[in-house]
C-alpha cells in the first residue's frame, strides 16, 4: 500500500534576479515501511520537495496525496490533522531551548490537547525508546549533537507519525554518531512500523538504511530505483557525479584504514 503518492509536483520561487524552478514535474510514491532515500547535491531541490510533502511550502501544481487523501484539496482543519500523520526532524534539531528534554518531547501531545501529566507519561515512554531516559530534566544546551538528535525524534514519535521526513538529519554529526541515528531510525522503522523518507546529500546514509533511492538533479529525479541498484549501475550522469565522490570517500577511507594498520 502507498502511504504517499506524489504527482507532477512544481515549486518555483520569484527572486530579485530570476525564477528559480526548484522542484520540476516530480512523481513518485513510497510504500508503507519503506526507508525511502532522496540524494542530492546542494541546491538540487532535495529540502523545497520535502516541505511540500507537508504543504508547509505550498506547491505551485500537483499533487501530494497522504494514504490517498490529496492534501491540496483539504481546508485548513483537514490539512492540521493530515499533518499530525507526518512529523519531521532536521539538520539542526529545532529543540525549544527554554524547555527541558521532557517537555520538548510532550510539545506535541499538548498542541493536541493531551493533559501535561499525560504528554509528560508519555514523553518518559519515547525518551526510553531513544535511550535518553536519564536526561529527562536536562535542558537541550547541555547536549550533545547525537543527544539532541535522539531528542527530536523522540518528539517526532510523540505525535505517533505515520511517516517521519528527515531532512539531513546526520549532516552535522560525526560518522559514529551518524550510524548511532540511522540505527535508531532503522529500529523505529521496524518496531513502529513507520515510513521514513530520508533527505541527504551522504551517499553513505543512504547505503546503509535505504530501501528505494531517488536522485534530483536541477529540480527533477534523475533516476529512481533500488538501492543497491542505482549504487551499483548509475545510469545517468547526475547520479554517476554523485557516486564518483562516494567512491573517491572510500579510497580515502581504505587509505586510512592501512595507515592504521601499517601503524603510521
Ligand atoms: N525560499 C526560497 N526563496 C528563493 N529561492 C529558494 C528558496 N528556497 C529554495 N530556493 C532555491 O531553490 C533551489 C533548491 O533549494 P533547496 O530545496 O534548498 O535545495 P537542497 O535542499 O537540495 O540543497 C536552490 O536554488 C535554492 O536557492
Ligand atoms: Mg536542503
Amino acid at each position: 500500500m502507498e502511504v504517499i503518492k506524489v504527482e507532477h509536483l512544481a515549486k518555483s520561487f520569484d527572486t530579485a534576479e530570476q525564477k528559480v524552478h526548484a522542484v520540476r514535474d516530480i512523481s513518485f510514491s513510497v510504500e508503507k515501511g519503506e526507508i525511502f532515500g532522496v540524494i542530492g547535491l546542494s541546491g538540487a531541490g532535495k529540502s523545497t520537495l520535502v516541505r511540500c510533502l507537508n504543504l508547509l511550502e505550498r506547491p505551485d501544481a500537483g499533487a501530494v496525496y497522504v494514504d490517498g487523501k490529496n492534501l491540496m484539496e483539504l481546508n485548513k482543519n483537514e490539512l492540521m490533522l493530515a499533518r499530525r500523520e507526518i512529523s519531521m526532524i532536521f539538520q539542526n534539531y529545532n529543540l525549544l531551548m527554554q524547555r527541558s528534554v521532557l517537555d520538548n518531547v510532550g510539545f506535541p501531545l499538548e498542541i493536541a490537547g493531551v493533559s501535561k501529566s499525560e504528554a509528560r507519561k508519555q514523553a518518559l515512554h519515547y525518551l526510553e525508546t531513544v535511550g535518553l531516559k536519564e536526561k529527562a530534566n536536562a535542558f537541550p544546551a547541555q547536549l550533545s549533537g547525537g543527544q539532541k538528535q535522539r531528542v527530536a525524534i523522540a518528539r517526532a514519535l510523540a505525535a505517533k507519525p505515520k511517516i517521519i521526513l528527515c531532512d539531513e538529519a546526520t549532516s552535522a554529526l560525526d560518522p559514529e554518531t551518524t550510524d548511532t541515528i540511522l540505527n535508531l531510525l532503522s529500529r523505529i522503522n521496524k518496531e513502529y512500523g513507520i515510513t521514513i523518507i530520508l533527505i541527504t546529500h551522504e551517499m553513505r546514509v543512504v547505503e546503509e538504511i535505504c530501501n528505494r533511492v531517488a536522485v534530483l538533479d536541477g529540480g527533477k529525479i534523475a533516476e529512481m530505483g533500488n538501492t543497491k541498484e542505482v549504487f551499483d549501475n548509475p545510469k545517468t550522469l547526475a547520479a554517476k557525479r554523485l557516486l564518483i565522490n562516494r567512491q573517491s570517500e572510500k579510497a580515502l577511507m581504505g587509505l586510512d584504514d592501512e595507515e592504521v594498520s601499517n601503524g603510521i
